[in-house]
């Protein structure tokens, strides 16, 4: 280690050229252990979680507004992180861009083998002293954070709900610690291993088989880990003839279990409202109510506001998100604002990378754009909503 005792901070180089990431990985090899990623999602979802300090270092690439914007959000949420920049000529522009963007240091590219280093441990000395060490905190007393059940809901098929459960706890995972675990609620289309990649040994016709024994060990061992995203998922049931076996008991008991675990859930559900998925929206904190910019999809979504009010769902739950919001068609958000008297919390554009993601089983949110960016938003959104009811 370069600096200090303790906790080895990580150090990230995020750069797309192969050549110019070998030459700054290799500027700091013997000194510490560095990560290569080729973009700044790779490395938000990739990143060890459980690391204390992390040092991103961009490369020449990087230096653009919509990825430093990204890393000035990080470097300000989280004080164990810091930023830097390496540009390709030292150049005005760029460097007030940086230095906006609260990074640390520019080092010029055909300077790292002078510089780079003690940029980085001078970086990594701020860092160990603004940041507590994990070893000198209290150990907090027995009280588990509850954890917090968000369903992502639609009457409409095909309106995008798995599309955007899976890349909201895919988020989620890059932005908090807490476990991050996916439910498969839909019978029939269970889309999300096939979004994923995953082949689940157990599903959730598991987790009702064992009633109540259900605990959280044995939970922990149905549940179908993505290393690469760092998100657990409990799958759908394989057998579409099985679906009867799961009940609104048993949801219950999964949901009591994962919330006993601390976890941070994502419900895909199917869009029949029967009494499984009622129970899912009853015992959800966050309803993310997915609606379609078509004529059908608007008005099923002002039919399934209705039933959720007949069945004592309050609507402040309901965080309103327009699918494919810039499609081309008659209708703008501002009718469907009008039509379901409601306003609208998040617009997700319509984007060709979602289904090109879809069918490569690899989330769209791991790569920049402006859909990721949106769904990053919804993340945030739901997770100070979290903070908010946690604290008051
Ligand atoms: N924002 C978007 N831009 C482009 N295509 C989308 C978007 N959202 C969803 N899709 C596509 O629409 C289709 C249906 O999405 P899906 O999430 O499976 O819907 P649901 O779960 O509601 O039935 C998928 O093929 C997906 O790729
Ligand atoms: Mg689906």
């Amino acid at each position: 280690m370069a600096s200090g005792e303790g906790f080895p901070t990580s150090v990230a180089v995020v750069e797309e050229d192969a050549f110019t990431l070998s030459q700054i990985v290799r500027a700091l090899r013997d000194v510490h252990s560095v990560t290569p990623y080729n973009s700044l999602g790779e490395f938000l979802v990739a990143r060890p979680p459980d690391a204390f300090r992390h040092i991103v270092i961009l490369g020449p690439s990087q230096a653009r507004e919509a990825v430093l914007g990204d890393v000035s959000e990080l470097v300000r949420a989280e004080p164990g992180t810091g930023a830097l920049l390496v540009v390709a000529a030292p150049d005005a522009t760029v460097l007030r861009l940086a230095l906006r963007a609260g990074l640390d240091d520019a080092v010029p590219l055909e300077r790292i083998g002078e510089d780079l280093l003690s940029a980085v441990d001078e970086l990594d000395a701020r860092l160990r002293a603004a940041v507590i060490e994990p070893s000198s905190v209290p150990a907090p007393v027995a009280e588990v954070t509850r954890g917090r059940v968000v369903s992502v809901f639609s009457p409409k098929g095909g309106v995008g709900r798995s599309v955007v459960a899976v890349n909201l706890a895919v988020s989620f995972a890059s932005k908090t610690r807490r476990k991050v675990v996916l439910i498969d609620a839909d019978p029939q289309f269970g889309d999300v291993s096939v979004m994923l990649r995953l082949s689940p040994a157990h599903t959730f016709v598991d987790a009702a088989a064992a009633g109540d024994r259900l605990d959280p060990t044995l939970l922990e061992s149905l549940l179908t880990h993505d290393s690469r995203t760092g998100v657990y998922v409990l799958a759908a049931p394989t057998d579409p003839t099985t679906p009867a076996k799961i009940t609104a008991k048993s949801v219950s008991v999964v949901l009591e279990v994962l919330r006993a675990m601390g976890a941070l859930v994502v419900v895909d559900t199917p869009r029949v409202l029967d009494d499984v998925v009622v129970q899912f929206l009853s015992e959800s904190d966050d309803i993310v109510y997915v609606v379609g910019m078509d004529i059908p999809s608007v008005k099923n979504a002002r039919l399934g506001l209705q039933v959720l009010e007949l069945v004592q769902i309050p609507l402040q739950r309901v965080l309103l998100v327009l699918n494919r919001a810039d499609s081309r068609v008659q209708l703008s958000p501002r009718d469907v604002e009008k039509v379901l008297e409601m306003k609208l919390d998040v617009s997700l554009p319509s984007d060709a990378l979602v289904p090109k993601s879809v069918n490569r089983g690899a989330p769209a949110v791991l790569e920049h754009s402006r859909f990721a960016g949106q769904i990053h938003e919804m993340a945030d959104l739901l997770l100070s909503r979290a903070s908010a009811e946690a604290s008051s």
